[in-house]
């Protein structure tokens, strides 16, 4: 494997591009969107100037880094080479199914399609191809460059052989791969969302203000950040629809994402993006939300 195809320079792609330029592949990077064409190199830039600062990276790998990244708009000429690609698009079922019947038309019979996926199944996606033996999931922990995890999900047709693959690929760029079965929420968030609707209730049920239960958690149970604040990070929208996929998939009401999380999304208090979710957010300062403080 040498050459690799990144589908999505958002959040997640720019990261997963850095990873494998970083580590001698080539890099096709490929949006829909110039600007987050533009906005993802200088975001990789950054990040290997912080590297740099951390003695992790030289001055001159920085270069041959961005060496290795070539950006596209256009998926067809962008996948042209690729022994893999890594979709990380927008997460929607409509897009990333649409995305991968034309990877399964533009690329070689032997290219491996990956998708980065929080919560859509793996099976479904393969299921718009012709190759479901060679579709997997590879769900890497924002942010890429700095997470060590890469949860490897094979879906319901995933052969042997792509598994193999892909988990001694992760190793080469340095991550720890770990292999899942492909159920709503794989492993990570099935576990992760019930904690974080949990500390949701805990909140709403006036059990504990926000403070206090992160607290708990974080001086507790060692957790480096707090479910609430952890939440606001990941973005309260996205949080509510991993529940729904959970509680869809399973059929149980055991995953109903909590009202009070539903009424947030509803008036847009979706975390830090949007400074404001369980706390506020100005510039680097962050204070428990007005709403939830006490007195
Ligand atoms: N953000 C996270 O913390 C995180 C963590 C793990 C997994 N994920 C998953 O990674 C994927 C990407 O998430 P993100 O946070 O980077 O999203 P994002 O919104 O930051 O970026 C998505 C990018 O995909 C592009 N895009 C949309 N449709 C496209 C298409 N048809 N072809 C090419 N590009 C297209 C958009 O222009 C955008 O730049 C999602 O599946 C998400 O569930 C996200």
């Amino acid at each position: 494997m040498k050459n690799i195809a990144v589908i999505g320079a958002g959040t997640m792609g720019n990261g997963i591009a850095h990873a494998f330029a970083q580590f001698g592949f080539q890099v096709a990077l490929i949006d829909v969107s110039p600007e987050a064409l533009a906005k993802a190199l200088s975001t990789i830039e950054k990040n290997l100037d912080r590297q740099i600062k951390k003695e992790i990276l030289t001055e001159e790998e920085k270069v041959d880094t961005l060496k290795r990244i070539a950006t596209f708009k256009n998926t067809e000429q962008g996948v042209k080479n690729a022994d893999l690609v890594i979709e990380a698009a927008t997460e929607n079922p409509q897009v990333k199914l649409a995305i991968f019947r034309d990877l399964d038309e533009f690329c070689e019979e032997g290219t491996i399609l990956a998708t980065n996926t929080s919560s859509i199944s793996i099976t479904k996606i393969a299921s718009a191809t012709r190759r479901p033996d060679k579709v997997i999931g590879m769900h890497f922990m924002n942010p890429v460059p700095i997470m060590k995890l890469v949860e490897i999900i094979r879906g319901y047709s995933t052969s042997q052989e792509t598994c193999s693959v892909i988990m001694s690929l992760a190793e080469r760029i340095q991550k720890t791969p770990v292999e899942v079965n492909d159920y709503p929420g794989f492993v990570s968030n099935r576990i992760l969302m019930p904690m974080i609707n949990e500390a949701i209730y805990t909140l709403y049920e006036g059990v504990a203000g926000v403070e206090e239960i992160d607290s708990v958690m974080k001086l507790g149970m060692a957790h480096p950040m707090g479910p609430l604040h952890l939440a606001d990070f990941i973005g309260l929208d996205v949080c509510k629809s991993i529940l729904e996929v959970l509680y869809q998939g399973f059929g149980n009401p055991k995953y109903a994402p909590c009202p009070l999380l539903v009424n947030m999304v509803t008036a847009g208090h979706l975390g830090a993006k949007t400074g404001r979710g369980f706390y506020e957010y100005q510039g680097k300062e962050m204070m428990v939300a007005e709403r939830f403080r006490k007195g």
